[in-house]
């Protein structure tokens, strides 16, 4: 039986910049997946409303997990060790940088409302139009958020870090990462 919370082995966390790639693929999959089914409540056939939500839970709980846990990577193992550099370095990356984490923020606040949210949607015994509509506005301000951002991490950032960082400042990051997804040994002495 494969152990919870069993981290894939095609995982390579030697290879951080390469496992925050695949992070973001996931998380694309899932924001397309919320907006499929965000559009299938717009006209809900009462057969398929448990499965739609089902969708949308799987999603919900994507970002409470692994998404919080790719932001912990980029803000307190990778950014970090970027702004190291800071001195040396054009300031672009570091501005970006900065941008990247109030747009975390901003991301972390649409999540909750949604979660919020979600929660009620889910208790009631009949879709509520007007917190189908409320739903709809945040999953599109989280997607409006999240396309750009991965985009400016792919496509400047993550190269930025793989010219900047050295070696053994990446398998650093990578040992931080793989520790991020290790469960939890609570103390016996508590
Ligand atoms: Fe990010
Ligand atoms: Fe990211």
């Amino acid at each position: 039986m494969k152990p919870l919370n069993a981290i894939p082995p095609q995982v390579d966390f030697t290879k951080p910049l390469d496992v925050l790639f695949q992070c973001h693929q996931k998380i694309a999959a899932n924001l397309e997946t919320l907006r499929r089914s965000v559009e299938s409540l717009q006209k809900p056939d009462k057969a398929a409303v448990g499965d739609i939500l089902n969708a949308i839970n799987t999603v919900v709980v994507h970002f409470a997990t692994a998404g919080i846990k790719h932001t912990a990577d980029e803000e307190q193992s990778l950014f970090p060790r970027m702004r190291a550099y800071n001195t040396q370095i054009v300031s672009e990356v570091f501005d970006v940088v900065d941008q990247l984490e109030d747009q975390h923020k901003r991301a972390a606040s649409v999540e909750n409302s949604m979660n919020q949210l979600f929660v009620t949607m889910v208790a009631d015994e009949e879709l509520d139009s007007n917190k189908v509509a409320l739903f709809t506005d945040l999953s599109e301000s989280l997607y409006d958020l999240y396309r750009p951002h991965i985009q400016m991490e792919n496509e400047f950032v993550f190269p930025s870090a793989g010219k900047i960082l050295s070696a053994e400042e990446l398998i650093a990051v990578g040992r931080e990462m793989f520790q991020r997804r290790q469960p939890q040994i609570l103390s016996s002495r508590s």
